[in-house]
């Protein structure tokens, strides 16, 4: 009989009492998530599982859990191409993200003008952080940012406070100051069972 990997039920069952605590306070609930994809991301059974994950290019993401109580979200991401991706944000939701295996770079962007212009953002590169196996970054509301594999494939596992696709609209930034928004990836399912 199948059975989710157990470390993937365990993390399941911890993000739910996060939520449960946090009583719908999106950034306490998303505090503790952090904390808790931390120990994921180290796990030797989720790295050894995570090899046989699909790639996910072409604006796909794996769409690991949602929960029915809380709505928060479990996404992976597989980058198998070496090259810079579209700059955004991620409306109101939280988001989590950690690196179970290979290297990516985190950009993150600051936002110049009053957002009054239609179709127009000014923004500039604020910071670039590098990213290893383990390394996990908590992204704000709003936060302009954008996500960048390279040379060899890797892989990250997202938790969001809820699910956008669907429902919500994301910024994109793109060169020439423009702005539009746009719908998230599309979400294949695949809920990481063994044997
Ligand atoms: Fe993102």
């Amino acid at each position: 009989m199948t059975q989710r990997l157990p470390a993937f039920q365990k993390f399941i069952d911890d993000l739910r009492a996060a939520f449960a605590d946090a009583e719908g306070d999106s950034a306490r609930a998303m505090g503790q998530a952090r904390s808790l994809l931390e120990g994921f991301v180290l796990d030797d059974s989720v790295l050894a599982h995570s090899r046989g994950w699909p790639s996910t290019e072409g604006h796909k993401n794996l769409l690991l859990y949602e929960d029915p109580d809380y709505g928060f979200v479990i996404n992976a991401v597989v980058r198998t191409e070496d090259k810079r991706r579209g700059i955004h944000d991620h409306a109101h939701a939280w988001t989590a993200y950690g690196l179970v295996d290979g290297v990516e770079e985190l950009d993150r962007y600051r936002r110049l003008d009053d957002g009054t212009r239609d179709g127009y953002a000014e923004i500039e590169l604020e910071s670039t952080t590098r990213g290893r196996r383990g390394t996990v970054d908590l992204v704000p509301p709003f936060a302009i940012h954008s996500e960048n594999g390279g040379k060899d494939r890797s892989v990250a596992v997202i938790v969001r406070s809820e699910r956008l696709v669907g429902k919500v609209e994301q910024g994109r930034y793109r060169p020439g100051n423009q702005y539009f928004t746009g719908t998230g990836p599309d979400q294949v399912p695949y809920p990481l069972m063994v044997d």
